[in-house]
């Protein structure tokens, strides 16, 4: 079963090419048009995904060497998302499965980052728990089966993403700043400064305080000290990211808790954080979890997800007409 996967629902395009649940290509084109507005501008999202779309399916078909012929679907990303960002991708996917006359497969993109875990092994076994944290989302997901997921815990504000972009660009860091905060912490004193974990009840994140306390704290000290975010940007950063970190890792130790369940996963952007990495694996170590996370390339968005999540949907026999649409907002 050979599948040809597309992603386009924020800033990056992407296509894969997944046969028998192996992974033959996956080829991302990154945006750059988006740095100096300081975020996502849903338009030019648009308008870069029509220049992109052609040229990363063709690299991904040629990198896979698998002719078109050889395709048995077309998945694309059908929701959540930015609207004209994933009417790119499905307008293609649709066009082509047409073309080919082979079945259509829709994808959610959340549980597709979910999914990102079962591309390489060692993965994790069913039932597992899945910390998903993106730039949109915060979630804990307990899933049962690859068509079989609930979300158990979410943040009622911001994403654990938008907490490391929103600290980025009050300290003055391009966008997306989750990286460079990441890689400013390494050089950090993590205990440098203590900033407040929220009270939130249950398994639901929150990190909009966390925010305005770092506003505050800064105004605070550069009126002290001018230089203060240049002198101490790094304990800055570790400190920051620290209790971003024991904010996500309180809440999965609490999930794993309540649900009995050892296997452990990290999925989304912001998995690609080597602190977050590391403490998951103390975590593990230290109670007694299995812990799993996804390669670098599989943490932020792509079309290698979208592929996976489509071999087990198409085992499954769960295909679509030619009249689905994407839609911005997605139930589970
Ligand atoms: O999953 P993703 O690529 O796109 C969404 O669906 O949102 O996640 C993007 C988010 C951004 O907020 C970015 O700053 C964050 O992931 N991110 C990181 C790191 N790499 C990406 N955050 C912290 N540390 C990183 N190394
Ligand atoms: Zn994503």
């Amino acid at each position: 079963m050979t599948v040809l996967a597309i992603e386009s629902s924020c800033d990056e395009t992407a296509a894969s090419v997944c046969r028998d649940g192996k992974i033959l290509s996956n080829i991302i084109a990154s945006q750059k048009v988006h740095e100096q507005y300081g975020g996502v501008v849903p338009e030019l999202a648009s308008r870069a995904h029509m220049q992109h779309i052609v040229p990363v399916v063709d690299q991904a078909m040629k990198t896979a060497g698998v002719p078109l012929d050889e395709l048995d679907a077309i998945a694309f990303t059908q929701a959540p998302g930015l609207i004209g960002a994933l009417l790119v991708g499905a307008q293609f996917a649709r066009s082509l499965a047409l073309a080919l006359n082979k079945p259509l497969i829709p994808v959610h993109h959340m549980q597709a980052h979910v999914l990102a875990n079962l591309i390489e092994e060692p993965s994790p076994s069913f039932p597992y728990l899945c910390l998903t944290v993106s730039g949109g989302h915060t979630q804990i997901v307990h899933c049962e089966s690859p068509a079989i997921m609930k979300v158990i815990g979410e943040t009622i504000d911001d994403a654990a993403g938008e907490a490391f972009d929103k600290t980025a660009k009050i300290l003055g860091l391009h966008y997306p700043g989750g990286p460079l905060i990441d890689q400013y912490a390494k050089e950090g004193n993590p205990k440098a400064f203590k900033f407040p974990e929220p009270q939130i009840p249950g398994l639901d994140f929150s990190f909009s305080g966390l925010k305005t306390a770092i506003l505050y704290f800064l105004q605070e000290h550069t009126r002290e000290n001018p230089d203060f975010v240049k002198d101490r940007l790094s304990d800055i950063c570790a400190s920051v990211q620290q209790r971003i970190i024991t904010i996500l890792l309180n809440k999965l130790k609490k999930a794993a808790i309540e649900t009995g369940i050892t296997e452990i996963c990290l999925a989304g952007g912001v998995s690609a954080n080597s602190g977050l990495r590391k403490g998951l694996t103390e975590a593990g170590k230290k109670y007694g979890w299995k812990t799993y996370y996804p390669s670098l390339e599989y943490c932020t968005d792509n079309a290698a997800m979208i592929a996976i999540t489509a071999y087990y949907k198409f085992i499954e026999g769960d295909f679509a007409g030619l009249d689905i649409t994407p839609t911005a907002r997605a139930n589970w």
